[in-house]
């Protein structure tokens, strides 16, 4: 008999929902025992069901799992059930399971302005995670919520949160290229998107200008509190499959040289409480010296999809530097997040070492 933690997938057969079974595949920790999708897909086998988009096959150990319901009751063995479900849908069934006993380590907006919900980045606010305590106390649940944020904000904040922490920051603004994969499967028409830029996506702006803040914000052991900086952003969808791009630019509150700034990204260590994690990549940030990096196809999968790539630290004339950020979108901007997570959610919570 297994001894590793049961886990569920919600909308395991979406663009999100297929990279958590691939990166499930073999998981140290975690096994995949159940599996939930729509009404058009419930009580077929996964392999029948699910368009499998990613270059590596459909793992075997999924292929004759039967899609169940996506509420809380179709669930009877997980322990940690991993949504990739759409918001609206995510907003009526996650609190349902958090009450169960079960932990929802969610891609989905729904909870991330709840302020007992944390908005998790391990490379920036892993003890974020203790808020889990006063959840479950305020909700009476035995279970959780705990989020990731949305793929553009963490295609950014990993370096940001560390440039905060050694000189301060007060603001920035950001301007994203987007990959197509981030608006799901089939997103958006390829008439649409081929020989094109899309200088608008619904929602994400607000998404990224109010979801930084909170990741950067502190934990004072009862509540957190959102950090003072001022975010401008700029969101667009490019031509690209997987990887989002974003260009910034920062003001300091100490003074710094671009010298001083790579040496914090280059010297960055995540904190000890993530340090041996399965998904934790040896190095959380890469900077690249060439003048044309990072670049999404070329960088993407640097750490199996979980480092974040940094380049062309420059100063700049209206703010004091700008830079280059990319990371994966659906690995550590979605899936990969948030198995991080959950992996240091077993580790503090399910006795995992
Ligand atoms: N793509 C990214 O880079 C990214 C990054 C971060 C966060 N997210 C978030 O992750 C979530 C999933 O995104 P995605 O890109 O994977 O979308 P997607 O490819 O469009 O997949 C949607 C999934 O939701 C399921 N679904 C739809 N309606 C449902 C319902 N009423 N009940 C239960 N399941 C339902 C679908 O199941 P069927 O196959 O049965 O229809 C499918 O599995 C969204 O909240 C998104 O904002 C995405």
């Amino acid at each position: 008999m297994s001894n590793k933690i049961p886990v569920a997938v919600l909308a395991a057969t979406g663009s999100v929902g297929q990279r958590f079974i691939s990166l499930l595949e073999n998981h140290p920790w975690f096994e995949v025992v159940e599996i939930t999708a729509s009404d058009r897909s419930v009580g077929k086998k996964y392999v029948e069901a699910c368009h499998w988009l990613l270059a590596d096959p459909m793992p075997e150990a999924v292929k004759e799992l039967e899609l169940l319901p996506t509420n809380a009751e179709a669930l009877s063995k997980a322990k940690i059930a991993f949504s990739a479900l759409p918001a609206d849908i995510a907003e009526e069934v996650e609190p349902g399971i958090a009450h169960k006993g079960i932990y929802v380590c969610s891609n989905a907006s729904a909870y991330r302005h709840d302020p007992l919900v944390p908005i998790l980045v391990p490379e920036a606010n892993a003890d974020h995670i203790d808020i889990l305590d006063a959840q479950q106390k305020k909700y009476k649940w035995s279970g959780g919520i705990l989020t990731n944020p949305n793929c553009t904000t963490v295609s950014f904040v990993v370096p940001l949160s560390v440039l905060d922490k050694a000189f301060g920051v007060t603001k920035a603004v950001v301007f994203s290229m987007q990959a197509i994969s981030g608006a799901g499967y089939p997103g958006v028409a390829s008439m649409d998107i081929i020989d094109n830029v899309i200088p608008y996506i619904g929602g994400e702006e607000e998404k990224v200008e109010y979801e930084a803040s909170k990741i950067m914000g502190s934990y004072d052991g009862s509540q957190i509190i959102q950090h003072p900086i001022v975010i401008s952003a700029h969101t667009n969808r490019v031509a690209v499959v997987d990887g989002h791009t974003i260009c910034l630019s920062i003001a300091l509150k100490q003074k710094a040289s671009r010298e001083d700034l790579i040496a914090a990204l280059e010297n960055f260590e995540y904190p000890d409480s993530c340090k041996g994690l399965p998904s934790c990549p040896e190095k959380g940030i890469i900077y690249h010296y060439e003048s044309n990096r990072p670049q999404p196809r070329l960088d993407r999968n640097l750490g199996k999809g979980m480092t974040t790539s940094v380049g062309r630290i420059r100063e700049d004339k209206i703010f004091d530097f700008r830079m280059v950020s990319m990371s994966h979108n659906t690995v550590r901007g979605a899936a990969g997040g948030s198995i991080l997570n959950a992996e240091l959610l077993a580790r503090k919570k399910l006795g995992m070492k």
